[in-house]
């Protein structure tokens, strides 16, 4: 008698929410009306808005008066926005031939293609992260059966980087892993290298042959366009192989359009052109090809002087407020002083658990558990209550 009982999506096991989705939707229910949802990314002005950039509205404006067709553009997605990008990205590495790139949806598409290439590449490669490092990343690095090895990054007690720990353990690293670094604006921690330490990783990177893959998702919202991208062009000054899963999401606040893009260095045109052609292949196994509209749109503002020094502006717009937040809660008490030494929109409050909880339950103030904070995920008028709840939270 053969076994009737096929397999069923019945049997599938529950899964382990994602616990910032999870927070969201608890912020989201809270009838208080005052509520503070510090957990969600995305960046708020004064009033407490998350705007589409002037520069954006207008380059959509101009998109849907001359766009004549929405025909399929290929794997590669729009060409000239990556073209565009690279200025930005590469910046004295720009025209270098050996590096290509391709248009991902998001930043998260770039990061699973290149863990993808690597898995493709070297399946027995480890990626190195961070501890802590964006609660993404592990998994979409084991989505493609990569092996994870954390590197201790941050203290959270002492709110410092924990460097000698992290040169120790990447130095441990076995040729061919990969080292994933966060270019700039540090999620969770906000922790950024210095230029010094940028130097050491950049050091240890090529004596134990890691191949570098920097996640550049926050590039202009912490020290400058230029600056935030600093430690990346190190690495390319001297690494033969660098992988990039760029986001354009928060600088162009275009999150909900899914805009990014993959670049990739290896040693030589042909080892790239050969990598690319696998890039493209992937990805139109797994999406074919990248949504178009805000690709043309990013590539409206940087095609056009006057957009692209207006959308300059507004990125320095974001980090101006994203720093003056910053100053203010770390002027209001000592023992958040550190926040003003970092950078981005992230960052970590010395909280336990059940700190978190308590704001949550008495101020309605939603953070993440680890104490991470979104710093502009406030208005101004909220900003006061924000710090007076998390001073009086640390008073006990
Ligand atoms: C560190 C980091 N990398 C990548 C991403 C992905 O960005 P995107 O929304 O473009 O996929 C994020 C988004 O929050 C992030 O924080």
């Amino acid at each position: 008698m053969l076994d009737m009982i096929a397999p069923s999506l019945a049997a599938l096991p529950p899964v382990t929410s994602d616990s910032l989705l999870a927070l969201i939707a608890l912020a989201k229910a809270d009838p208080r009306t005052d509520k503070i949802d510090v957990g969600v990314g995305v960046y708020r002005d004064a009033g407490g808005a998350t705007p589409i950039p002037r520069s954006v509205k207008a380059a959509e404006k101009l998109l849907w008066e001359r766009q004549e067709t929405k025909a399929y553009l290929g794997g590669r997605g729009d060409v000239r926005f990556g073209e565009l990008l690279r200025p930005f990205v590469l910046g004295r590495h720009s025209g270098d031939e050996r590096i290509d790139q391709l248009q991902t949806p998001g930043g998260c598409g770039a990061l699973r293609l290149g863990f993808q290439l690597i898995k493709l590449a070297n399946p027995k490669a480890r990626v190195l992260l961070g501890d802590p490092t964006w609660p993404n990343h592990p998994p979409m690095a084991l989505g493609v059966g990569l092996e994870l090895s954390n590197y201790p990054y941050y203290d959270r007690d002492n709110r410092r980087i924990r460097f000698d720990e992290m040169i120790s353990a990447l130095s441990a690293g076995r040729p061919g892993d990969v080292a994933l670094l966060h270019g700039c604006c540090h999620n969770p921690t906000g922790a950024d290298l210095s230029d010094g330490q940028w130097a050491e990783v950049t050091r240890i990177v090529v004596e134990r042959r890691l191949l570098p893959f920097v996640d550049l998702a926050y590039q202009g919202l912490g020290r400058g366009m230029a600056e935030d991208a600093a430690g990346l062009h190190g690495l390319l000054d001297v690494c033969d192989e660098v992988i990039v899963a760029q986001s354009c999401d928060k600088n162009f606040g275009s999150y909900r359009d899914r805009v990014g893009a993959l670049f990739v260095k290896t040693g030589g045109r042909d080892a790239t052109a050969t990598a690319m052609a696998h890039v493209l292949q992937m990805a139109r196994e797994m999406w074919s090809m990248p949504p178009d509209h805000g690709g043309a749109v990013v590539r409206t503002v940087l095609e056009n002087a006057a957009l692209k020094a207006d959308w300059l502006v507004e990125v320095g717009e974001m980090r101006g407020r994203i720093n003056e937040v910053r100053a203010t809660i770390a002027g209001a008490d000592p023992r958040l002083a550190f926040i003003g030494e970092q950078f981005g929109m992230f960052s970590m409050l010395p909280l336990t658990k059940a700190q978190v909880v308590a704001l949550r339950e008495t101020h309605a103030i939603y953070m993440a558990d680890s104490g991470r904070f979104n710093i502009v995920g406030m208005s101004d008028e909220a900003l006061p209550r924000f710090i007076a709840a998390v001073v009086e939270t640390l008073d006990g």
